[in-house]
Parts: structure tokens; sequence; C-alpha cells
């Protein structure tokens, strides 16, 4: 393949990329970007230790004590640019309609009009890379490709861990195969040889994370941070993947569903596996419940990781659903992380990690809040996220309503590569995926909501993930600890009309039963309620394994719960409370209905039906109208 000059920049083009569209986008991306080189990622160890040795040459990336975390960089980003940003972020829909009333949506053209001057030049004394990634496994025909150009160094070593990233995909691609074009910039163009001034270049001012699910684009510019700019996560494999799903069903064909849930496997002594894919919102708890370590009571029962953060779930003719991780890693919640919560995710932090936004510590190793826990101590001295000085006593002085100034940004996040995961599923990898037995619906809700309840029939199980409510968290920016719906999870990650999702999942039960098979069932749970004080009630963590082991015994028939109004709860003696003090008046803490809240509670979910009316579907509407007459019985 030669390598085209194009207005000054050499394509560069190697011969072992052959797909023409593939090289025609990247040299119109150019002609519009105008970096000063392009450079097409291998995907090879020797390109990312390569990057990694620049990003620290260029003080992006701090290279942490090997004798204490070989291999593994500290990141600190703008202050501006440390989360997701959903403000910014636009379903571009040819209709208005069909991004539905939960998105911000601009016409595609008119936003074209808007992104093409933001581009044009924006990428000038940078390197363009190309990062050719798989959604799921390489050349198996559920993966999706996506190819993201990116002028930053940092996105493509994370995309190394996030994906299966590098020259196996071009191969796939061929000539002529098909990719999803997403591309990226911080928006920070260098006049003539000009160097960057800060080692976090990005836009203060000016974001946009735009979808267009008709033409299956992505656009991004102005963020380097997480979910903005690593575009295969949240712009592919979900908000462009759950179009695609939706629009795959037609007629008998049930589609399929990209889903912000993690997945698990839970062995029992016996041998028996189940699987249960978990929709929580953001820094909600999938990654600590993917990875679960039982409590000493649980002798011989595992839990492994197939997911973390997405799940892509298709139906098959005989009635299963089976579900893929798409990812290839794990870009997950650094503060509250320990030995005490989650020893499986500490073991995986050893080595080979990116961190972004943590503190850095007086020996070269990284900080965060939640790590005292384990030391039971706090460090004397450190560099916080922002590069400032940290002790006890800075923090004490600093800190705002009685706490410490925390040394880690609460969204602060690790990056490292599934194989790191001691409680790898050994299905992880596999196309087929695996069979989903049950799905679980949680938010983080200091009142109202139950420990624990399973849906008495599908629509009602659909109707709890529709509502679901939770105080909104450090992932994405804006107010904390404020109420909202948030949908399945899904509020920021659905690629068009809410209403048309809540379809989507309501038609499943139809389709499915033609096969005969019993649908998976649905549990709604809540692992946050507080007491007067502000404390948590209910321990978390691997403690939730006997809300899981409940979860099993209501499959297994070997438990009946009790009629409750958010569906069927466990009785106190029918969870095991082998090696914890957890008493029944602590238990009805965490599980009583408080028949005032619920009536606020459902003036709440009146407010989303009355935002997705033009198309919500009655099923859920009437289910309400049932919930609210059971509530008004009770009382
Ligand atoms: P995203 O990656 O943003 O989608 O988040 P996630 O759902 O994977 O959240 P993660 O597991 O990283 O947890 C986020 C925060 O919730 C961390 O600070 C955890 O310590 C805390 N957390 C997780 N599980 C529990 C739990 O069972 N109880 C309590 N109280 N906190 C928890
Ligand atoms: C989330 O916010 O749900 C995340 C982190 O998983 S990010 O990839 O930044 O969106
Ligand atoms: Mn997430």
């Amino acid at each position: 393949m030669n390598s085209p000059l194009l207005q000054g920049i050499d394509l560069n083009v190697p011969d072992f990329v052959q797909n023409a569209r593939l090289i025609d986008w990247v040299a119109d991306m150019a002609v519009l970007c105008k970096p000063d080189r392009v450079y097409w990622c291998d995907g090879s160890q020797d390109e990312y230790e390569h990057l990694c040795q620049q990003l620290v040459q260029a003080g992006t990336f701090k290279k942490l004590n090997p004798a204490k975390r070989p291999n593994s960089y500290l990141a600190w980003t703008d202050p501006s640019d440390v989360a997701r940003v959903e403000d910014r972020t636009f379903i571009c829909s040819e209709k208005k309609e069909d991004a539905g009333p939960t998105n911000n949506w601009v016409d595609p053209d008119q936003m074209r009009q808007t992104l093409l001057p933001l581009f044009d030049g924006c990428m000038r004394g940078r390197t363009l890379y190309v990062v050719p990634f798989s959604m799921g496994p390489l050349g198996s025909p559920i993966a999706h490709i996506g190819v993201e150009l990116t002028d930053s160094a940092y996105v493509v070593v994370n995309q190394k861990l996030m994906t299966r990233m590098g020259r196996a995909v071009y191969e796939v691609l061929g000539t002529d195969g098909a990719f999803v074009p997403c591309l990226h910039s911080v928006g920070a163009p260098l006049a003539d040889d000009a160097q960057d001034k800060t080692t976090w270049p990005c836009n203060p001012q000016t974001k946009y994370i735009v979808h267009f699910p008709q033409t299956r684009e992505i656009w991004s510019y102005g963020s380097g941070y997480g979910g903005n700019a690593l575009l295969g996560k949240k712009c592919l494999a979900l908000r462009i993947a759950s179009s695609m799903g939706q629009q795959a069903a037609h007629g008998a064909a049930p589609g399929w569903f990209a889903e912000h849930m993690l997945i698990l496997g839970v062995r029992s002594p016996q041998g028996k596996k189940y699987h249960v894919a978990a929709a929580f919102p953001s820094a909600c708890g999938k990654t600590n419940f993917s990875m679960l370590v039982p409590p000493a009571a649980f002798d011989g029962w595992r839990v492994s990781t197939i997911g973390d953060d997405i799940a892509w779930i298709k139906p098959q003719p005989n009635g299963q659903l089976r579900a893929i991780n798409p990812e290839a890693g794990y870009f997950g919640v650094a503060p509250g992380t320990n030995t005490l919560t989650n020893p499986n995710c500490m073991a995986s932090l050893n080595q080979n990690v990116i961190f972004t936004n943590v503190a850095l510590t007086d020996d070269g190793d990284v900080w965060w809040e939640g790590m005292e826990k384990d030391s039971g101590q706090l460090p004397a001295h450190l560099i916080d996220w922002r590069g400032q000085d940290w002790t006890p006593e800075i923090a004490r002085q600093t800190g705002a309503g009685g706490k410490l100034r925390a040394a880690a940004h609460p969204n602060a996040r690790f990056t490292i590569a599934a194989s790191n995961n001691p409680a790898l599923d050994e299905a992880w990898d596999d196309p087929a995926g695996v069979p989903i037995d049950a799905f679980i619906f949680g938010g983080r809700r200091s009142t109202t909501v139950p420990l624990v309840t399973e849906a008495r029939n599908w629509t009602e199980g659909i109707y709890m993930a529709a509502t679901m409510g939770s105080e909104t968290t450090a992932a994405a920016f804006g107010a904390q600890g404020v109420v909202r719906r948030d949908p399945f999870a899904m509020l920021p990650f659905c690629g068009y009309h809410m209403s048309d999702y809540f379809q989507h999942w309501l038609n499943l039960e139809p389709k499915l039963q033609a096969s005969g098979r019993a649908l998976p069932r649905i549990f709604c749970v809540n692992w946050f309620r507080k007491d007067e004080s502000g404390h948590f009630i209910w321990p978390g963590y691997g403690e939730n394994m006997r809300v899981l082991k409940w979860m099993i015994d209501r499959i297994e028939g070997q438990a009946s719960g009790v009629d409750s109004l958010f569906g069927r709860a466990p009785s106190y003696d029918e969870i095991n409370w082998s090696g914890l003090d957890f008493k029944p008046e602590q238990f009805d803490a965490v599980t009583r209905i408080d028949a005032a809240a619920w009536e606020q509670e459902f003036k709440l979910h009146e407010t989303l039906f009355e935002q997705l009316a033009d198309r919500l579907p009655p099923a859920l509407a009437h289910t309400k109208a049932a919930l609210e007459q059971r509530l008004t019985a009770s009382v």
C-alpha cells in the first residue's frame, strides 16, 4: 500500500491495513483535523510501553515505584475533566422523537455544522492515532469493531487494556469489513512548534460527546477522561449498541440488548453454576459485586466475573438469554476499595495498572480514601490528585463539612486488563456467552427501597427496573447525592427513546415464552439504606452473598418469601446469618416499607411516566396502578 500525501500529511498506511473505507475515512479525518503525523496502532506490548514512556516524558504519567507497583502509572487530569459530561452528551437521531425526552438531541446536520469547525485543525501539533478495537471476542459473529481516531496517547494505552486492540482487528476488517467510526480529540490544538503548557490537554470550555445512531458514528471533542474519551465503552457498547439491538427486533425476531450490567457466575459447593446480570447506576457497586468474595459461612461457594460494567444479551432460539461482556478490561472506581471490601479487586491492582486521579505516596505508590481501613492509619504525607501536599492536618483544615479533604478524586479510577482479575470466570471470553438465570436492579437509596425483593412477574420486574431511582455520584459531572430516576441504570446510556426501550424489554416475554422455557427471575436490591446518623445499615460488599444466596434459593424453590408491596421479600429466617451479627431489628430497618415514603416514591414514578408519556407502554401504567392499590390496601 502506498502512503498518499494529503495536504502535507503523510498517511503512513502500513501494509497490514487493507480496508479501503477505513483508509479513506482516516484520510478525510486527517485532512479535517490536521495532525502533524498519523500513527496506526498495532496493539503490541512494545507500542504500549513506548507510549507509556512518552506519556511519562510529557508529564501526563508518573511511573510508580516498580518495587511496589510494577509496570504501573499514575495520571492526574485537569480539574475540569474528571467525569462523564451528561449535559454535553447528544443523541443526534434524524427525528427528535427517536432520541426521546431523556436524551439531549440536536438535528444531525446542524450538529455536523457545529462540529466541523471545532474539529478543523483540532489536532495541530499532535499525532493522530488510529486505534482499531473489537468489542467482544475477535472475529466472533457477535462482536462489533470500532476504530477510534484520537490525539490522546492516554486514550491509546487505556484502550489497549480495555478492549481487544491492535493488528488482529485490521485482519478481521479485511478489505471490506464494517466498523463504527469513532473520532476523538482533546480539543487543544498547538500553535506552530508550541509545547503543551499542561500535562492534561483538554478543552475546559467546550465539550461534545455526540452519537449519530442512523449512520453509527461517534464524535467526541474536548475531554480526555473515561467514558467521554474511551469511545468503545459507553458510546459504542451502550449508546450505539442499544440502538442496534432494538433495530434488530422485528416480527418474531427479539433483537438484542446492550446493558449497563455486570455479569457474574456463582458456583455452589455441589458444582451447580448460576449466572446473574445486575444493573446498578454508575459508582453503585457493579465492579464490587462482580468480584464478590463470599464470607466464611459460604464455604465452597465461588463468585467469578464475566464482566463488571457492560453486558450484551442475545435471546436464543431455545429461549435462553445468553450474555457476553464486550469489554476486555475494567475502568473501575478506586475510592472505597480495600482488602476488606474487595480483596479480589485489590489483588488485581498489584501490577500493570493505569491509575487516574488517585493520590501519590512518598514512596512512589498510590493511595485513596478507604485504604486507611487496611493499614489502620492515614498516611502522614501524600501528593493529592491536584498535585498539592496532603497531610491529615492540612486535610482537616481544608475539608468541607467537618470531613477531611479527599486526597483522591471521588471518581478516581484504575484501568486494568480483565486478565489481572483473580476471580475471572473461565467463560468470560466465550463468544457463546453465559446463560442468564436472574437480573438484578439496584440503586443507591438512603431510604424507601428495601434490601431485596423479587418481582412477581416479568412486567412487574420491568416496572421495578424502569422506575429505579438512585442518588447521583461523582461518576458524572454535576450535583451529587440527589435522587433521580435512572431507568435500568441506562439514563445516560440509552441511545434511543426510553419508552421504546421499555417496550423492547416487555416484548421479550411473549417472544421467549414461545420456547416454553421460564424467563429469568428479576430482583430489586438496595445496599445503601442509612440510619438516622447517616451510616449504612447493611454491611454490603462480601455480605451481599447472603442476598445472592436467597435469590438462588428462590430459583431452586427453596425459599417462599413473603408478599410485600414491591414484590416477594425474604423473611428474616430465610437468610443465612451465620458469621454475621445482624439482628431482626436491623433487618427490619433495611427491609421495612414506609407507606408515606412510598406514596412519595410513586409520585416520582409518575413524574418519569409523564415525561415519557408519548410512547409509554400501557403495561407500566397498569402496574403502577396495581402497586398503588396494594399500598392503599396495606394502610
Ligand atoms: P461504574 O464503573 O461507574 O459503572 O460503577 P460500578 O457500579 O462498577 O461501581 P463500583 O463497584 O466501582 O462501586 C462504587 C462505589 O460504591 C465504591 O466506592 C464502593 O466502595 C461502593 N460500594 C460498592 N459496593 C458497595 C456495597 O455493597 N455497600 C456499600 N455501602 N458501598 C458499596
Ligand atoms: C460509568 O460512569 O458508568 C463508568 C465510568 O463506568 S465511565 O467509563 O467514565 O463512563
Ligand atoms: Mn458504568
